[in-house]
């Protein structure tokens, strides 16, 4: 069903969509003034950043972890922005083999900044050879084949990992351990998702009511990716109905069409929850009989859908499995059970 897939795109990376791809760069923020939102994170990052400037050196190196959308990328780009240097960008799972990553390390020049997305799925031998990279800037490598094989000591310039995941806890110790500065990114609240909403429609050029923005951003789960999207797709409501600008009452018209409800949930989220009220009494329950009766891989439902769900209060996890709250059966309109 092509609905499906638009859903499923809300929050889904952009990398299978070239066009998707091209506007989020368009929209992303370059320094970080412009970058709205996660207070703590930026007022530590420049002072890092200023005191890493100031001594000549480059930053130590960053691990950003939370869930996707939240700005991870564009906060590593912003960073490098700031410290003035090249930004080389690539993924963990795009890196196969030791030789790749050595071969990007040593075209970095100092202080320049390796972006790798994604970095819990770094295969562990790549990741062995960031330990020394990261910690004393050198590689040893084996050169050669057979009898002429002969280990070299490949010195690295100075330069800074940042480090994006969807989960930390997926990280091994040693990795984790170095980086310097580890930054959690959170959900954003409604004023700061208005914020970005607003930004957005200016670079559409694109009229927008404070309702219309405050409608937007209240059904965003609290990430600007998913506010992004929204707004582009009731974009082509407004234009289609000829309303002048961005309403509540086109907002909410499109995004009823989009059934993404009033907290923000999409068919997959409301299909989670009713999964457990229904086949599970509503829990506890595996994540994995979960995503089998969702018809949606475990990864994606823990990455994707979960940290909302969790953080929300939709959903709330146990030793045994998760567990939906009151919350959900009020949110799909189900009696509580009586309790036993
Ligand atoms: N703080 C922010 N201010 C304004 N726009 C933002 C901010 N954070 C993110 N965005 C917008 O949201 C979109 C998604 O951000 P980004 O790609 O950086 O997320 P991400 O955390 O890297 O996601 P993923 O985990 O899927 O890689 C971008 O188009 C960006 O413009
Ligand atoms: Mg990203």
């Amino acid at each position: 069903m092509a609905e499906d897939e638009d859903f499923d795109r809300l929050v889904a990376q952009t990398t299978d969509n070239p066009q998707e791809a091209m506007i989020e760069k368009s929209l992303r923020p370059q320094t970080l003034k412009d970058y709205i939102g996660q207070p703590k994170i930026k007022t530590e990052l420049a002072v890092y950043i200023e005191a890493a400037s100031k001594r000549e050196e480059s930053l130590d190196h960053v691990l950003l972890y939370g869930p996707p959308g939240l700005g991870k990328t564009t906060l590593a780009l912003v960073i490098a922005n700031e410290m003035q240097v090249n930004v080389r960008m690539t993924t963990g799972p795009a890196i196969e083999k030791s030789g790749d990553l050595v071969a990007m390390l040593a075209e970095l020049k100092p202080g320049d900044v390796l972006f790798i997305d994604e970095i819990h799925r770094l295969p562990k031998v790549v990741e062995e050879v960031l330990y020394s990279a990261m910690e004393d800037f050198y590689v040893d490598i084996i050169v050669g084949d057979g009898p002429a094989a002969h280990p070299v000591h490949l010195p690295l310039p100075p330069f800074t990992l940042i480090g994006a995941t969807t989960r930390a806890g997926l990280l091994s110790a040693p990795l984790r351990d170095r980086f310097g500065i580890v930054e959690h990114m959170n959900y954003y609240d409604l004023d700061e998702l208005v914020t970005i909403i607003k930004r957005t429609a200016a670079i559409f050029d694109l009229a927008i009511t404070e309702d219309g923005a405050i409608e937007i951003g209240r059904r965003s789960r609290g990430t600007p990716r998913v506010a992004n999207r929204l707004l582009k797709r009731i974009r082509d409501f407004a234009q289609v109905d000829g309303v002048q600008s961005v309403d509540k009452m086109i907002a909410a018209k499109a995004l009823t069409h989009l059934e993404v409800d009033d907290d923000g949930l999409d068919q997959i989220d409301r299909k989670i929850l009713t999964v457990i009220i229904k086949y599970y009494n509503g829990g506890p329950v595996g994540l994995k009989t979960i995503a089998a009766n969702v018809g949606e891989e475990v990864q994606t439902i823990e990455e994707m859908y979960e940290p909302y769900l969790l953080q929300s209060g939709f959903l709330k996890r146990t030793p045994r499995g998760r567990m939906v709250t009151a919350k959900s059966y009020t949110h799909l309109k189900i009696p509580l059970p009586k309790q036993q």
